[in-house]
């Protein structure tokens, strides 16, 4: 009885690491992020172009206008550009290109540059 006991705990136990390490990171562990990307340059033209037309007064949660609420958001964001989250834009993801620009942004300290 016993024993059985300990076979359950330990299948229990290698499920549950299975999880964890299946569970999909958002960021991408091998992206070099080379030249330092501009929030004003960058940045804020992307989310102008692709995401502020829906997400400009508080839609769905979400308001991306400016530094301080992309910022905010820039993880949920980075998600649902990778369709981790729902996929957005909702017609159809982003080049890679826009989206490492984004990502390496987070990665430097979502600077206002
Ligand atoms: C055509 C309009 C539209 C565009 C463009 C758009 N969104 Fe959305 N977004 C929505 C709507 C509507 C929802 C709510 C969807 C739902 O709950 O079914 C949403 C939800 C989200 C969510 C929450 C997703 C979740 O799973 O909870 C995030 C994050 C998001 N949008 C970010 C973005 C980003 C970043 C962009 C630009 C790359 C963008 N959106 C472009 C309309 C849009």
């Amino acid at each position: 009885m016993k024993k059985t006991n300990i076979s359950l705990l330990s299948i229990f136990l290698i499920l549950v690491l299975v999880l964890v390490a299946c569970k999909k990171s958002i960021y991408d562990k091998k992206l070099q992020c080379n030249s330092t990307i501009s929030f004003s340059n960058q940045i804020l033209p992307l989310v102008e172009n692709n995401c502020t037309v829906c997400h400009s007064a508080g839609e769905a949660g979400y308001t991306l206008t400016n530094h301080s609420n992309i910022s905010a958001n820039a993880e949920d964001m980075l998600s649902s550009m990778k369709g981790i989250m729902q996929l957005m834009p909702q017609d159809g993801a982003l080049p890679d290109s826009l989206i490492q620009q984004f990502e390496c942004w987070i990665k430097q300290g979502k600077p206002n540059n």
